[in-house]
């Protein structure tokens, strides 16, 4: 790996532990304004202490994140559809690497859709934005997204989606936990991180999810709505910055919850 590829990465992963937690605040770009993110500035700036990354479009970069503040940027560079579109899968590229550059970016995001009509289309988006980001040392996160059917995520369709994710050059994949994880992770020859998906019924389940994600080998979380849709978002990523990074129980990591709230 080159030098800036494996620096840009360094900052997103850390290498003490070889976790990451990153807050995901990209949900605008097909959902518009999602619940607790409609005044994004004001749910992003009391979490960036605790994120080791922040992932987000370019617009919520520039209008609700100041530029002097320390944290590495995930751009999201896919998007071109909406929630109530025809298909949500018909993705395109929707930011280019100058851009990319000019934002100072520590690695570029975009999703692709395994399984559905624009399949080949979005993994051909994938393999054309490796190509533009290697030769700028900049990592790529493909995200191993299941559009609106969340029943998708079992073993099988994510271990395919994350294979394929890797062999067209992405750096590291998110995606989603599933019982027998350990397997995607098995077959993947890059790092995994983990989506939250939707708000879990209480910061205890998501707690344990991302527990036992670390545990069957993923390289931490990209999380968001399982932080900044819980009544407590802070006392949440502070939870979670101790399962992932410090290997703290669920137990453990819930009492933090609990006290820090
Ligand atoms: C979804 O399309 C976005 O890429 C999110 O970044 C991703 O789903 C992670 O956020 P959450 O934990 O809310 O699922």
């Amino acid at each position: 790996m080159d030098w800036g590829m494996k620096n840009r990465l360094s900052r997103i992963i850390k290498p003490e532990t070889g976790r990451t937690v990153m807050l995901a605040v990209d949900h605008g770009y097909f959902l518009g304004p999602t619940n607790k993110l409609e005044d994004a500035r004001s749910t992003i700036v009391p979490l960036l202490p605790y994120a080791d990354a922040l992932m987000l479009t370019r617009g919520i970069l520039r209008t609700s994140v100041d530029p002097e503040k320390d944290i590495p940027i995930v751009l999201r560079v896919s998007g071109g559809s909406s929630i109530i579109g025809k298909d949500l899968s018909n993705e395109g590229i929707t930011t280019c690497m100058e851009e990319a550059v000019r934002l100072n970016v520590s690695a570029v995001a975009l999703s692709i859709f395994v399984g559905t009509d624009y399949e080949s289309q979005t993994l051909r988006n994938l393999a054309s934005l490796v190509d533009l980001a290697q030769p700028l040392g900049i990592p790529v996160l493909a995200v191993t997204a299941v559009g609106k059917e969340l029943g998708k995520r079992d073993v099988r369709f994510l271990s395919l989606s994350c294979r394929i994710a890797a062999e067209l050059g992405a750096s590291y994949v998110k995606t989603y936990y599933c019982d027998e994880f350990e397997k995607i992770v098995e077959s993947c020859p890059i790092p995994i991180v983990i989506a939250g998906g939707p708000k879990l019924e209480t910061e205890r389940d998501a707690l344990e999810m991302a527990h036992d994600a670390v545990e069957k080998g993923a390289a931490g979380v990209d999380m968001g709505r399982n932080i900044w849709q819980s009544p407590h978002p802070v006392p949440m990523i502070k939870a979670v910055r101790a399962v992932v990074h410090q290997g703290m129980s669920p137990e453990e990591a819930h009492q933090i919850f609990a006290k820090s709230k």
